[in-house]
């Protein structure tokens, strides 16, 4: 039912700079893969292989990756090397994967609003590549988005001092670790928040979302932000956070980033 996925990834990544000043952020590798691997791998997971990009400039090495390079495979052909390639040439055989420009770099809500003509008249998943996540959370909020046919907001419990980084719910449980959102609130200060369940980088909308975001004003930083145009959602009809099962990783925090990298070279690289 979910056929689709939307990656913003026109952001300009500047805790990582200088590397993102020519590399995008979504590609730097946790171990040898880069970001956009894993997230694309959950989609396919997922039973997502409609996978459309929101990019800006210096963004041209992702649609690189996602496409055969014949001399490099002929170059390999038939060595040891040749299943490095396997997963992400099963990537560009299984899914179509389409992009657009993001002209200027308004926020995550302008960001999906971009995406729009990608998406069309379907509910999609949002993947925020930077938000590594381990247990398939995608196909868990599928799952869900079957028995609510509304937008889902993954989540999590985040430490109370933290909750400044992140979009902030307030809802009320209505089964074991899936919330009604009541309230929304972006980047709250510490002390004003109304919990620390923290939105992290997944979504299922549907598409009335973009309606709401044409008339969504800056809010926040002064970005057209998610949340805006969500609480409006979940204030005129429904929308779920979930508590996902499952591990993430914030890799466009350097924290983040170095956690994941010892915990994929632990689990899929040391001693192998
Ligand atoms: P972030 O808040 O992580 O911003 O955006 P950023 O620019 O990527 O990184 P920093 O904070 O400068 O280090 C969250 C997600 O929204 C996308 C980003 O690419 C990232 O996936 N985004 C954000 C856009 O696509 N467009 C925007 O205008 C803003």
């Amino acid at each position: 039912m979910i056929k689709k996925a939307l990656f913003p990834a026109a952001g300009y990544g500047t805790r990582f700079l200088p590397a993102t000043k020519s590399v995008p952020k979504e590609m730097l590798p946790i171990v040898n893969k880069p970001l956009i691997h894993y997230g694309i791998k959950e989609c396919m997971n997922a039973g997502i292989f409609e996978i459309g990009f929101v990019t800006g400039r210096s963004k041209r090495a992702i649609e690189d990756y996602l496409d055969h390079n014949p001399e490099l495979e002929f170059q390999i052909e038939g060595s040891s090397k040749e299943k490095l390639l396997e997963e992400v040439n099963e990537m560009i055989d299984k899914c179509t994967f389409t992009y657009v420009r993001q002209k200027k770099m308004l926020g995550l809500g302008h960001a999906v609003l971009t995406g729009e003509p990608l998406i069309g008249d379907n509910p999609f998943a949002v993947v925020l590549a930077d938000d590594l996540c381990e247990g398939d959370i995608l196909s868990q909020m599928v799952k869900l988005y079957k028995k609510y046919k509304c937008s889902i907001v993954a989540i999590e419990e985040v430490p109370k001092n933290e909750v400044n980084k992140y979009g902030v719910i307030k809802g009320k449980e209505i089964d074991n670790g899936v919330f009604m959102v009541e309230d929304m609130v972006e980047k709250p200060e510490v002390n004003k928040a109304p919990s620390n369940l923290a939105i992290i980088g997944r979504y299922i909308l549907t598409p009335d979302i973009f309606d709401l975001l044409k008339e969504t004003k800056p809010g926040k930083g002064g970005e057209i932000q998610l949340t805006d145009a969500l609480l409006k959602q979940a204030k005129d009809g429904m929308v779920i956070a979930y508590k996902f099962k499952g591990k993430r990783f914030d890799c466009g925090s350097v924290d983040g980033f170095i956690k994941a990298t010892n915990y994929f070279y632990e689990k899929d690289f040391k001693g192998k």
